[in-house]
């Protein structure tokens, strides 16, 4: 293992799903955040802002992190519905994702978009994951690595570093589809993501960036694909939103 491998990340986006009683999850993950597991991997919970608060509070003294799932790009105003950086931030996360596929899809976000969410999470303080990944379509017609490398180039802010970046890899034919991309593939697109941070963040911290694997990752797969080169953790959707699941990927790293 190289002295640079940076400690791993497990983090369950919960999309919208979640009330207060949901509560009860995140007291079942802390109980089994074990001094075993806290010794390998980190633990995030990004739950729908409605709960940030509340599970921020919760999580005090747990180290057990709690994020955001988007944010808007400008600190405040006129923006009737939307979240912003310093809001998350207000309420106890210290990460936010930007640029999830969902996002890409249905808000029609670009990477300009993905950029500047990423810039005001940096203002704020935060921990930006920002998520890229191919359609079935660019992968069947043989575009995925560069379709990735035109995403991050785009999307990744200029004063990134290890600590206020992550970058998630979640191939959108894999999310919430069961299907998951093999290894070989995996380690192919994580490699050309170390590739380019070490042009956008330059040669010394690139190796310590985290990349995130995202897409139908579940405890029966997920030793397989924590194992890959360069696959620093797991952003969890469907089977983070119960804490027996989301504890067992994260023991794939107990070995
Ligand atoms: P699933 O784990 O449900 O496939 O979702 C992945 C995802 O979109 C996480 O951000």
């Amino acid at each position: 293992m190289s002295v640079d491998r940076p400690r791993p990340l497990v983090a369950g986006n919960w999309k919208m799903n979640g009330l207060r009683s949901s509560a009860k999850v995140l007291s079942e993950i802390h109980a089994g955040y074990t001094p075993g597991l806290k010794a390998k991997v980190d633990l995030l919970v990004c739950p729908p802002s409605t709960l940030l608060h509340v599970f921020a509070l919760a999580s005090v003294g747990s180290r057990v992190a709690v994020g955001g799932q988007d944010c808007h790009a400008k600190e405040l105003g006129a923006h009737t519905g939307d979240i912003s950086a310093e809001m998350l931030a207000d309420a106890g996360a210290t990460y936010v994702i930007v640029g999830h596929s969902e996002r890409r899809q249905f808000h029609g976000e670009k990477d300009a978009d993905v950029c500047a969410k990423a810039v005001s999470a940096h203002r704020a303080g935060l921990t930006a994951i920002v998520c890229i990944g191919e359609t079935r379509q660019e992968r069947e017609a043989g575009k995925t690595l560069n379709v990735v490398r035109k995403q991050l180039r785009g999307s990744i802010p200029v004063d990134s570093n290890p600590q206020n970046l992550v970058v998630a890899y979640e191939p959108v034919w894999a999310i919430g589809t069961g299907l998951t991309p093999t290894a070989a593939d995996v380690a192919e697109v994580h490699a050309l993501i170390r590739d380019e941070l070490r042009r956008l963040v330059g040669k010394a911290e690139a190796p310590k960036v985290r990349i995130l694997y995202g897409g139908s990752v579940k405890p029966s797969n997920a030793a397989e694909l924590m194992a890959v080169e360069n696959v620093n953790g797991a952003l969890v959707g469907g089977a983070s939103l119960g804490a027996a699941d989301f504890l067992a990927i994260a023991g794939a790293y107990l070995g």
